[in-house]
């Protein structure tokens, strides 16, 4: 595991230069993106490098971590619309170039979409390069504590903790969905290489479990320590307390 320890200023141009290089390297990519907070300057900047540098923007395909069960692209609280205003809208991505779990209604087949995005990823020749955020009791995309690590692509019922910390997005926690759909912890971990990102003092603690407690169910980002190519971009607040 390669730990960057960062200065606020240079966080995001760093986690974008981790996806550029990859881009650079191999034009055809398959990136991992999660929305958050944590990640809204890293796709701001990786857009802005990705826009300077005139490289072909046509040759990459996306996959997203999550979404919401029952909450359409079109609003504004869906992970899509995030990562549309954030990056698809910006470089102007081709639908083909988008792989993403959206417009996912309770009356349908939840569980046939999940396997076909998990095909969908081995079609591409899997994930090259995933980013993560993480919660602060260790989720890693919808992936609660308790989650076993053999996971695929899957439905699940979303923590009260982790809807209570969505109540700024969804106005109240009656709206906050309690299901969603994310990329199981197997297939997160297939990834080549996985970036994971971490800003500010809440989540010194949780990084400090995930990082160096051991590995368990209980905290689902433990599990990115069996990864073999595992990058962690910090910044001073939530590495304070890493030992
Ligand atoms: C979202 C996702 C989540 C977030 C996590 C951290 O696609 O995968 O696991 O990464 O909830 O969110 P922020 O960055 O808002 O603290």
């Amino acid at each position: 595991m390669e730990v960057l320890i960062l200065e606020e200023n240079v966080f995001d141009d760093t986690a974008a230069d981790i996806a550029f290089a990859q881009l650079k390297k191999k034009p055809h990519s398959t990136i991992g993106f999660a929305t958050g907070n944590t990640t809204v300057g890293f796709h701001k900047s990786l857009v802005k490098k990705i826009l300077d540098e005139k490289i072909d923007k046509t040759k990459f395909s996306t996959f997203n971590l999550d979404e919401y069960v029952g909450v359409s692209s079109k609003d504004p609280a869906s992970c899509y619309f995030r990562m549309e205003e954030q990056f698809f809208k910006p470089l102007q991505l081709g639908k083909d170039q988008i792989n993403f779990l959206n417009d996912i209604s309770e009356q349908e087949d939840l569980q046939l979409r999940c396997t076909q995005f998990d095909q969908r990823i081995e079609e591409c020749g899997g994930i090259d390069l995933q980013f993560l955020g993480i919660g602060l009791n260790g989720h890693i995309g919808f992936n609660e504590p308790g989650t076993a690590f053999e996971t695929n692509t899957h439905v699940v019922d979303i923590a009260l903790h982790t809807r209570e910390s969505k109540i700024s997005v969804f106005g109240s926690l009656d709206k906050v969905p309690k299901q969603g759909v994310t990329m199981g912890i197997k297939s997160i971990m297939m990834a080549k290489k996985i970036v994971l990102l971490a800003k500010g003092e809440s989540k010194a603690d949780i990084i400090v479990k995930a990082l160096a407690g051991p590995v368990t169910k209980d905290v689902p980002a433990s599990v990115l320590q069996l990864h073999p190519n595992l990058v962690v971009v910090l910044d001073q607040a939530a590495a304070q307390i890493l030992p």
